[in-house]
């Protein structure tokens, strides 16, 4: 009696019970696996770690601070100047600048501290987010606690890091030419590729707490490829958002719905050949990603409540959706506070906009996770 009652449930019974609804793919995938629970906390640290450089990246360009350092020395530029002699000769290098000699002419020394003081806290963190994905990924290869498909993602984890210190640099570059702008080009591969190593370590996070994967939940199959339709629209419209940043295209047109007295201003799309328009043209551009971000926030809201009323989502697939639609509702109403106040609030409302971007994408991922599990299983 007792040995029965201690049975695991066998592929058999996980079938049967499968097919008729999502409760065995409910309990294997809020079953936490709590064995791997060191790497989950690492993993959770260089999430926590993103989550941070983002907001000071942020903020280290929102303030104009991004072309501060003038020079990028992986090693030595660890130890910030100090003396007056060390301040004074990192100013001057700055005066030779062209951001300094066309915008900040003038500037006084306590300024341009406080200019450098985000840069360099922004440089800085991303040594340390790098030194979380590697340190801790040796010490658990060493021990033998990573399986081999937690090696390969740890590696590419790692590469993606360096990628991404080599387009800060690439980016800073950009900018420092006769005209002190960086390409906003660049400035969208550098956010995509933080959210990449974001996104990738969430998406390890994830596979660990729940261990071996649940089988699919047959009923909410339909709801999965929207999902991902829609993962792929949050990814084009993070990138639009750089874009807008990135040409400052938010300071213009700040009126919702309507763009000044017109759904679609004629200046609008001018340019030559058109497909420059989507890239170049700044409001056209910002015209997109107004429209792109009201079109995400709508499909997903449709999409949850017919996935709602279909009753198909299991209990984890219940929370995790209506984390998404929470977030995007929230972003999309943060969105249009940002183009209607952002004169005002230069720094602060564009911060938090990026900053639930990637809470947004975190919690979109969570959904294709849980609609994910394992497909060779669905069918046992
Ligand atoms: C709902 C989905 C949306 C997502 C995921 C999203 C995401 C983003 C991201 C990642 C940025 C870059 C932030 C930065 O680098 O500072 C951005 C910028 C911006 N977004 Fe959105 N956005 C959304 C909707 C909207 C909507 C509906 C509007 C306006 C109606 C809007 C207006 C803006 C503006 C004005 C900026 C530029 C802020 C700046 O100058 O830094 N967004 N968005």
């Amino acid at each position: 009696m007792i040995m029965m009652r201690n049975k695991p449930p066998s592929v058999k019974s996980t079938t049967v019970t499968s097919l008729s609804g999502p409760s065995v793919a409910d309990s294997l995938a809020e079953s936490e696996n709590t064995s791997f629970q060191p790497q989950i906390v690492w993993l959770r640290c260089v999430c926590l770690s993103v989550v941070v450089i983002l907001v000071v990246g942020g903020i280290t360009r929102l303030t104009g601070s991004g072309l501060s350092m003038v020079d990028w020395r992986p090693i030595a530029g660890i130890l910030p100047p100090i003396t007056e002699n060390q301040w004074n000769e990192v100013f001057q290098m700055y005066q030779t600048s062209p951001e300094y000699q066309k915008v900040n002419k003038g500037m006084s020394l306590s300024d341009f501290k406080f200019i450098f003081f985000w840069e360099y806290l922004h440089r800085i963190l991303g040594r340390i987010v790098g030194l979380l994905c590697l340190i801790p990924y040796v010490y658990f290869l060493v021990r033998g606690k990573l399986s081999p498909r937690m090696k390969a993602f740890g590696l590419t984890l790692i590469a993606l890091v360096i990628v991404q210190g080599l387009m800060g640099w690439y980016m800073v570059k950009s900018g420092l030419v006769n005209n002190p702008e960086v390409s906003h080009y660049r400035l969208a591969a550098h956010l995509s590729l933080a959210f990449s190593v974001f996104g990738l370590a969430w998406w390890m996070m994830l596979s660990l707490r729940m261990g071996t994967p649940p089988a699919r939940n047959p009923r909410a199959r339909w709801v999965r490829p929207w999902v991902l339709g829609f993962l792929g629209l949050l990814c084009a419209q993070i990138a639009y958002g750089a874009f807008v940043s990135g040409m400052k295209a938010g300071y213009g047109y700040n009126t919702f719905p309507m763009m000044g007295d017109e759904w679609k201003p004629d200046a609008l799309f001018g340019l030559t050949p058109y497909w420059k328009n989507f890239f170049e043209d700044k409001f056209s551009v910002q015209f997109i990603h107004r429209w792109m971000g009201t079109a995400l926030t709508a499909g997903l809201l449709l999409l949850g409540w017919r996935a709602f009323k279909s009753g198909v989502l299991s209990k984890i697939q219940k929370v995790r959706m209506k984390w998404v639609l929470g977030l995007v509702g929230f972003q999309f109403l943060l969105g249009v506070s940002t183009i209607l106040l952002i004169l005002e609030y230069q720094v602060s409302l564009p911060v938090i906009h990026q900053l639930v971007a990637l809470f947004l994408f975190a919690a979109l991922l969570g959904l294709v996770h849980s609609l994910s599990g394992n497909p060779d299983r669905e069918s046992d």
